[in-house]
């Protein structure tokens, strides 16, 4: 049985290994994939033999690669062979053919690839000891990234920086599946502990399809991707990424306003037929400072900010700082909290009085307010929904130089003294708090993956406001994240270690 390619590789990228070996001939086998190892056959040998398969439909790799199924080799030694084989391995040994020569020219013969029999496979017969194998990331990896501990420190950046380009291309062509896929792809690297150097160490680990092995095997062998190259270059990648920067404008708006043929800021500007709304306009008008990160010591400040608010209105208020400043993260493109008061139904008027505060002190730059929706009654929603039904707002504040430890993040030569961040304020009853705490904490990533795991393995519905046990059939009551996790039968995940 030959491995078939699950996904069709994108038919133009350009492949540096490949365009060496020219292909004029006609391919009769798509499945099989030979590489001649030229030691002990040498290289006008090895050449004559490409030749001689090609002319034969075969399709011969200059490369070794995960793509080869038959490996052919007239070194007899097996011992020599299969070491000199790990080392270079940037494969998944397991699963192709080690062939003696024989196999080869039995197939010439017969113009077609043979069956594979026990007198052709050179057996490896070297031990698999510790030191003398390629390092594999290995069967404890799991699939679901509620399972796997990610902190902000990934060694693998180069590798998943790549993956998230691909994965925005989708999405900006709404191809959701592919999108996800380079997303899980890349959230499982990030949770490795040591940077991937070959594709070989790679083989156990899960969500890691064809093409981004493809990917991944561009990257590790020329420290870069054509096909990422091409998206980054792309004209309606930039101008995507550019009109999506901007506060309140999502893919959509942004195909839309391309769809016109403008191209740049102030192509949007000039166009007297665009009507922006209240969020676009202030990110506009704001977009120097909140297309800049907010960094940790800002976030404090702000988290001062609106304690000392939120405690003046009631003693009893609860403040939680939860998103990537959660995570430990340095930077953040927002600053989230959680506000509420263990009084039950008091949490939306609190959040109102919060909101004419900042306004009253003149540091309420923006607001998008929205009630809450939220009734127990309604659920469990089967759907998970984009977003909560919390009392919540989006906000755009006023932060002065003078609370932030080190001063502002702000551009070199900047001189007002303050800047404008924005900031999400979530508030739900004190019942449901252990969900929304998790719930916003994220990462999107592993929110995602406690939602397919509780789902998939549990029988059970997650979501930001409740758990519900579907073979039960009732809901599962916490009042802290790790009872959440506990009664998911998931080991108690840190926030810190949720950077998926
Ligand atoms: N979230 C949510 N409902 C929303 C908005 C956000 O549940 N309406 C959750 C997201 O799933 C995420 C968390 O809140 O887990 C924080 O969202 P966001 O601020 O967008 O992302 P961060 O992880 O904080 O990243 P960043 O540092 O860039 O802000
Ligand atoms: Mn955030
Ligand atoms: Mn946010």
């Amino acid at each position: 049985m030959f491995p078939a390619p699950a996904v069709p590789r994108p038919r133009k990228r350009s492949r540096p290994a490949e365009a060496c070996v020219p292909r004029r001939e006609e391919v009769k086998f798509k499945d099989v994939r030979v590489y001649l190892v030229e030691r002990k056959m040498g290289r006008s040998r090895r050449s004559f033999l490409t030749q001689l398969a090609t002319s034969k439909g075969f399709i011969v790799e200059d490369v070794l690669s995960d793509k080869v199924t038959h490996v052919v080799s007239e070194d007899s030694q097996a011992a020599s062979l299969w070491k000199w084989l790990k080392d270079c391995a940037q494969t998944n040994l397991p699963n192709v053919h080690v062939l003696d020569v024989s196999w080869f020219t039995d197939s010439m013969r017969e113009g077609r690839p043979v069956a594979v029999e026990t007198r052709h496979l050179i057996q490896d017969t070297v031990p698999t000891s510790p030191e003398g194998s390629t390092p594999t990331h290995s069967a404890t990896v799991s699939p679901y990234a509620c399972q796997r501990r990610t902190t902000i420190e990934n060694k693998n950046n180069i590798l998943t920086d790549a993956f998230e380009v691909l994965a925005e291309s989708y999405e900006f062509n709404e191809m959701e599946g592919p999108c996800l896929a380079f997303r899980r792809a890349a959230s499982v690297l990030k949770s490795l502990p040591q940077a991937v150097r070959c594709l070989g160490e790679t083989q156990d680990l899960p969500c890691l399809g064809e093409h981004t092995k493809a990917v991944m095997e561009e990257v590790l062998q020329c420290g870069h991707s054509f096909e990422v190259e091409k998206i980054l270059s792309d004209e309606r990648y930039q101008t995507l990424k550019l009109f999506t920067s901007v506060f309140g404008v999502g893919p959509k708006t942004a195909d839309k306003w391309y769809r016109r043929g403008l191209r740049s800021f102030s192509d949007i500007l000039a166009d007297r037929d665009i009507h922006f709304n209240q969020m676009q306009q202030n990110g506009f008008l704001h977009y120097g400072d909140i297309s800049r990160a907010v960094s940790k010591a800002e976030a404090r400040s702000l988290s001062n900010i609106i304690d000392g608010t939120a405690r003046a209105i009631t003693p009893a208020a609860i403040l939680a700082l939860t998103g990537g400043f959660r995570r430990g993260k340095e930077f953040g493109h927002d600053v989230d909290f959680i506000v509420t008061t263990p009084e039950l139904g008091m949490e939306e008027s609190l959040l109102c009085k919060i909101i004419a505060e900042l306004k009253k002190k003149g540091i309420l730059l923006y607001c998008d307010y929205q009630a809450s929706t939220f009734d127990m009654a309604k659920l469990p929603s089967l759907r998970f929904e984009a977003m909560d039904h919390f009392a919540k707002c989006f906000l755009i504040l006023r932060l002065d130089a003078s609370g932030v430890e080190g001063g502002l993040h702000s551009a070199e030569g900047d001189s007002r003294g303050w800047r404008a961040v924005r900031v999400d304020l979530v508030s739900p009853p004190m019942d449901r708090y252990a969900f929304a705490l998790l719930g916003w904490t994220g990462s999107r990533q592993f929110e995602r993956d406690l939602r397919r795991f509780a789902r998939g393995k549990q029988r059970m519905l997650l979501d930001n406001h409740a758990l519900y046990d579907k073979t039960k059939n009732e809901f599962l009551a916490a009042t802290t994240e790790r009872d959440i996790f506990a009664h998911l039968g998931l080991e108690y995940i840190e926030p810190w270690q949720r950077n998926a």
